[in-house]
């Protein structure tokens, strides 16, 4: 069975960060989100995968390729112009079989997923949801369910009051190609707001099936950060691509620590990152590959993608910096989300 990843989106709500970044290459513990996708995928026995992508394609192409390192085959269906979350679907049939996944790239989950195509196998559905539930459903498109597992209804963000359960979709379907009969050609097209009423409506094929086990939309910078307290706690298993060098303290191949430098745990630093002396690195601390951090800095609870220079004496809290940032010395800094500053801020 092949799997469609929508990582199309423009990603708004994780702005600064996804100006120039696609938000499913967002870093997750150190690597893109995508990459801990395709590697689950891999893992559950779904080795043949097509990115449905628009917004900066280069940059997940360029990092994937033909997937081969990852020992799977990736293709890629690309769209001119932003055809929405069916659209996308559509335009992706030519490279799909009769029955295939799709999923939402930004959302974070680990959960099996031969008991959902085994469901689908079993209720004849069309389109079999992903479920989960949540306290807020109003960010999310929420359902209600016969007993048979049958959706009656599917109502994208309504009103708190209005949201007829806490069961929401997940953003994980099983799809048979006939269910794509439903979505008009060549134009924008939203899956939840207009394919999943009018399947209710015209084919009673739609079904859900609730998933267990960790379950985020990282959509937002607070959750983004959520998710980074959820690894760093192991409330979210995630395999890291360094060493516990120490309880809840990750560090990379080729690190250089300077003398003096306290790591307050939990941790986690990337490959080749040099920290300078005296430096005071955590809690809730995570720093991408090829970091410079100069002497004497103080990082807590802050996240940090590959290549930045936070210089000699800068101090950080509650932060979140994309690729290539860099940080002049001496600088303060508290809950500032920044993307990188052409000739840094100095
Ligand atoms: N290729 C492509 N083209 N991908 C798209 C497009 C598009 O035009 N629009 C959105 N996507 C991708 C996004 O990159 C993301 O991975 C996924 O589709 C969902 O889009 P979001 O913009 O993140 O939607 P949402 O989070 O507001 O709501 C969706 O996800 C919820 C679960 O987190 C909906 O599916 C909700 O019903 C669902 O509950
Ligand atoms: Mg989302």
């Amino acid at each position: 069975m092949k799997a469609l990843l929508l990582a199309g989106g423009l990603g708004t709500r994780l702005r600064p960060l996804t100006e120039r970044w696609p938000k499913p290459m967002a870093l997750v513990g150190n690597r893109p989100w995508l990459e801990h996708v395709v590697l689950h995928l891999k893992e559950e026995g779904i080795e043949e995968i097509v990115m449905a992508v628009k917004h900066a394609p280069e940059t997940i192409r360029q990092y994937f390729g033909d997937g081969s390192r990852w020992g799977v085959n990736i293709q890629y269906a690309i769209e001119e112009s932003l055809l929405g979350t069916a659209g996308a679907i559509k335009n992706a049939e030519p490279l799909l079989g009769d029955r295939f996944l799709v999923l939402n790239a930004d959302i974070i989950q680990r959960t099996p997923l031969v008991p959902l195509i085994d469901f689908h196998h079993k209720s004849g559905a069309l389109v079999t949801i992903g479920l989960t539930e949540v306290e807020d459903p109003s960010h999310y498109g929420v359902v209600e369910q016969a007993e048979s597992g049958r959706i009656a209804r599917f109502v994208e963000k309504p009103a708190l009051h209005e949201a007829p359960s806490r069961r929401i979709n997940a953003g994980i379907y099983v799809m048979d190609k006939e269910a794509l009969r439903y979505i008009p050609p060549k134009r924008e097209v939203s899956i939840e707001r207009e394919t999943f009423p009018l399947l209710i409506e015209q084919s009673g094929g739609l079904y859900g099936r609730l998933l267990g086990g960790y379950w985020l939309d990282m959509g937002t910078t607070d959750r983004y950060r959520k998710l980074h307290r959820d690894i760093l706690d192991r409330t979210f298993p995630l395999q890291l691509h360094a060493a516990e060098r120490d309880q809840s303290i990750w560090i990379g191949e080729d690190a250089e620590i300077g003398s003096g430098v306290l790591i307050v745990p939990p941790v986690l630093i990337g490959s080749r990152v040099r920290i300078g002396e005296r430096s005071v690195i955590g809690p809730y601390t995570v720093i991408g590959d090829d970091c410079e951090i100069g002497a004497q800095v103080r990082c807590a609870e802050s996240i940090l993608w590959d290549r930045c220079k936070v210089r000699m004496g800068a101090q950080l809290n509650h932060c979140i910096f994309g690729h290539d940032l860099e940080l002049g010395p001496h600088h303060r800094l508290h809950e500032a989300v920044m993307n990188r500053v052409p000739g840094g801020i100095s």
